[in-house]
């Protein structure tokens, strides 16, 4: 069975007494006993990662970083590397998140060195995948995804898959509103895990978590769950919110 995973991407909001407010309430939320049954992660800026840790010690709830720089070290001004991340003790990284292939410009080729290094440096990578709506439009979701999640796991091998979590982003469901239905979730998601079992092995597809992301919320996080092959949500703007993100923390159990 899948632990399901639930994962707070706070993007580019919150400062410094906003993001360990937020931090404490849910630290202080009743999610200890959910702790034991799913996964749950928050994604604070990189500058408050440090002070969120702080607040959240001793919950169940652990810090990710919301990407990753691939080299180990030197002239990479405005980088953060793997070892900097362990050391503050983050224990997640997303890799390849929508907003950094289509506001920043990052490539697969890219994102395949950032998840490879995280795995080799002891941080769990999310790898994001999604297609766009003019992509869904014309039916290449199965197709964008195939390529994101090829290219972004190229060079891996079995071991190191293990470490992966893949988070199903279509890139019309973030921040719009507009939510994929949980047969269209569902549906990517077989995909995915099917590609998983091509690509490797059956025991690594059943394995692997693949979570949703897109406009999750309390009124739709169950029923998004409820489908066999999504093992969690990835959520942006209800994260924000205590009582929102404790609710979808809540429907995962
Ligand atoms: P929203 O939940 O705000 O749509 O964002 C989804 C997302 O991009 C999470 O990484």
């Amino acid at each position: 069975m899948r632990k399901p995973f639930v994962a707070g991407n706070w993007k580019m909001n919150t400062n410094g007494h906003t993001s360990v407010d937020l931090a404490d309430r849910l630290a202080s939320g009743s999610v200890e006993s959910a702790g034991h049954t799913v996964t749950v992660a928050v994604f604070p800026p990189f500058v408050y990662l440090q002070a969120v840790g702080k607040a959240l010690n001793g919950s169940s709830i652990t810090i990710g970083a919301q990407d990753v720089y691939f080299e180990q070290d030197g002239a990479f001004t405005g980088e953060i590397s793997v070892s900097m991340l362990k050391d503050i003790g983050c224990n997640y990284c997303l890799c390849g998140h929508s907003e950094r292939r289509h506001v920043i410009g990052e490539k697969d080729e890219l994102i395949n060195k950032k998840v490879t290094a995280a795995i080799n440096g002891g941080l769990l990578p999310i790898l994001c995948v999604g297609e766009l709506l003019e992509e869904r439009k014309a039916s290449q979701t199965n197709e964008v995804v195939t390529r994101q999640v090829k290219e972004g796991l190229a060079g891996l091998n079995d071991e190191k898959l293990a470490a992966v979590t893949i988070a199903y982003e279509p890139v019309w469901a973030i921040g719009t509103g507009l939510t994929a239905t949980p047969q269209q979730a569902q549906e990517v998601h077989d995909f995915i895990r099917k590609l998983i079992g091509q690509m490797y092995n059956e025991r690594l597809a059943q394995e692997i978590r693949i979570l949703y992301g897109g406009s999750a919320k309390p009124g739709n996080a169950a029923d998004l769950m409820s489908q066999e092959d999504v093992d969690g949500l990835l959520v942006g703007g209800a994260s924000l919110k205590a009582d929102d993100f404790l609710a979808i923390i809540q429907a995962a159990v």
